[in-house]
C-alpha cells in the first residue's frame, strides 16, 4: 500500500507519549501518521527502567510533577490514571509487580512493553514512517513535513520528540528547535534526574566513599526526598540524588541528613558512659568510613564519654544537616530526563493545543513537565498523548 501524503494528524516521535497518542488518535478514525529518525521506535522506553520499565506508579498526583504552573498537569492526570495504564497494558499481556513507593515495573521487560505500543499502532493502521530525517516542518494550513525528498502533510501536528536527555538512544532537542521556531517560549532545559559532581575540593569525601550507599534524608530548594544515596568518585548518585538534582541549579547547595531515622543526639546519650570514640559509635549507623570524612579529626577522636554539649551539636550538625554545593551534574549523557521544555502558558492542559499556532499540539518530556523518579515520566507521557488524542 503506498503511503498517502495527506494525513488528520502527523506525530513528530514514536516514543512512549508518541505511539500511545497515535494509538489512540487512531481508534478515533483518525488517518495518522508517526515519523522518527530511529529504525526502531520507542527506544528510551526499551531502556527505561534498568530494562524492567517502570510504566506507573500506584500514586500519581500533581505533586508529584515539576512545571513553572502546578496546575497545569491536574486535567491529563485526572482523566488518565495508574489504572487506565494498568488496564490497558495488562489487557495485552503485560504482567508487572510492585516495589517500593507505588512503583510498577513490568515482568516481561521494557521490550516487550514497547513492542505492545508498535504492534498497537501496526494493527490500528498509523502509517509507522521510521529511520527519516526531519529536515524541515512548516505549516499550519496544512502542515508539511520534509524529510529529505519526501512531503508529508498533515492538517494537525503532534510534537512529541521528548527531551535531549541520554542521546546514546537517538535523543535531541529537536522538539526545542521546532518549538521555537513556531515561536513558543521555552523554560531553560536542563539535565534532571542525574547524579550531581562534587567540586575538586569535596572530591576527597566522595572517592573515599564511593561505592557506599545508605539511606538518607535530602533538601534542595524546598524539595526534601528520603531514599538511598549512592556516593560514587565524582560525587553522588541513588534515587535520592536524581529525584533531588532536578531540583538543583547551580550554585544551590544540598542539605544532607545521613541519619534520617535517629538523632546523633540520642545515640550519644544512649551510650554516655562509654569510652568508644565518636567515630566508631557513629559507624555502627552509617558507612564505617563516612563519620571520618565528615568530622573534623579531632572530634571523630573524641570519646563519647567526653564529648562536650557544643561538640555534640556540631557532629549532629555534620551528619543530619550536611550541606554541599555541587559543582555541576553528569549532564545529558547520565540524565534520565530533561527538566524544563516548551512553557506551558501557550498549551491547552486539556487538549495540549498550542494557543497561538492552530493545530499545533506538544506533548511528553518535550513539555516543561518533569516527573519525580517512580514511573511519574511514563505515566504522564501517557496522560498528555491521551488528552491530546481525545482532543484531536
Ligand atoms: P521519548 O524520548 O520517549 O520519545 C521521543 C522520540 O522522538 C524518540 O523515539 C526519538 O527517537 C524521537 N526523536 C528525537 N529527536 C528526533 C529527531 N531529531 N528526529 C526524529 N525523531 C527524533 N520514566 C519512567 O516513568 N519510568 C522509568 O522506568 C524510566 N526509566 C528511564 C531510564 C532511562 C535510562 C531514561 C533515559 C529515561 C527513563 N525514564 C523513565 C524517562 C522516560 O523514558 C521519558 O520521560 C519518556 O520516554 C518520555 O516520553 P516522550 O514520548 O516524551 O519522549
Amino acid at each position: 500500500m503506498s503511503t498517502p501524503a495527506h494525513f488528520d494528524v502527523i506525530i513528530l516521535g514514536a516514543g512512549a507519549s508518541g505511539l500511545y497518542c497515535a494509538m489512540h488518535a487512531a481508534m478515533r478514525g483518525l488517518r495518522v501518521a508517526i515519523i522518527d529518525h530511529a529504525d526502531k521506535p520507542g527506544r528510551k522506553v526499551r531502556v527505561s527502567g534498568g530494562g524492567k520499565c517502570n510504566f506507573t506508579n500506584l500514586d500519581v498526583t500533581p505533586a508529584n510533577y515539576l512545571c513553572a504552573n502546578p496546575h497545569f498537569v491536574k486535567s491529563a492526570l485526572a482523566r488518565h490514571s495508574p489504572w487506565d495504564v494498568i488496564t490497558f497494558f495488562t489487557e495485552h499481556g503485560v504482567t508487572f509487580e510492585e516495589r517500593e513507593h507505588g512503583q510498577l515495573f513490568t515482568l516481561k521487560g521494557a521490550g516487550h512493553l514497547a513492542g505492545i505500543l508498535v504492534d498497537r499502532c501496526h494493527k490500528l493502521g498509523v502509517d509507522m514512517l521510521l529511520g527519516r530525517t526531519i529536515e524541515a516542518v512548516d505549516g499550519p494550513g496544512p502542515f508539511r513535513v520534509n524529510t529529505g525528498g519526501e512531503i508529508f502533510k498533515a492538517d494537525a501536528l503532534v510534537i512529541a520528540l521528548g527531551g535531549p536527555s541520554w542521546p546514546q538512544v537517538g535523543a535531541t532537542d529537536l522538539g526545542f528547535r521546532l518549538a521555537g521556531q513556531f515561536g513558543l517560549p521555552l523554560v531553560r532545559p536542563k539535565p534532571g534526574l542525574v547524579p550531581l559532581v562534587f567540586a575538586r575540593d569535596e572530591r576527597e569525601l566522595c572517592e573515599s566513599l564511593a561505592g557506599n550507599a545508605l539511606d538518607v534524608t535530602i533538601e534542595c530548594n524546598g524539595a526534601r526526598f528520603t531514599d538511598a544515596l549512592l556516593f560514587t568518585h565524582k560525587g553522588i548518585s541513588g534515587p535520592a540524588t536524581l529525584q533531588i538534582s532536578s531540583h538543583w541549579r547551580e550554585g544551590d547547595p544540598v542539605i544532607i541528613d545521613f541519619l534520617p531515622r535517629m538523632s546523633v543526639a540520642d545515640l550519644v546519650e544512649a551510650n554516655r558512659t562509654s569510652t568508644m570514640q565518636l567515630r566508631t559509635l557513629l559507624s555502627q549507623e552509617l558507612p564505617k568510613r563516612l563519620p571520618s570524612a565528615i568530622l573534623s579529626e579531632s572530634l571523630a577522636a573524641t570519646e563519647v564519654s567526653q564529648l562536650s554539649k557544643r561538640q555534640i551539636e556540631v557532629a549532629a550538625n555534620r551528619v543530619h544537616r550536611f550541606s554541599v554545593t555541587p559543582a555541576s551534574t553528569e549532564g545529558y549523557a547520565k540524565a534520565e530526563v530533561t527538566v524544563g521544555g516548551v512553557d506551558t502558558s501557550c498549551i491547552s492542559s486539556k487538549t495540549f493545543a498550542c494557543t497561538t499556532v492552530p493545530g499545533l499540539h506538544v506533548i511528553g518530556e518535550t513539555l516543561d513537565v518533569t516527573g519525580h523518579l517512580g514511573g511519574y515520566n511514563l505515566h504522564w507521557a501517557f496522560a498528555s498523548a491521551v488528552a491530546c488524542a481525545e482532543g484531536l
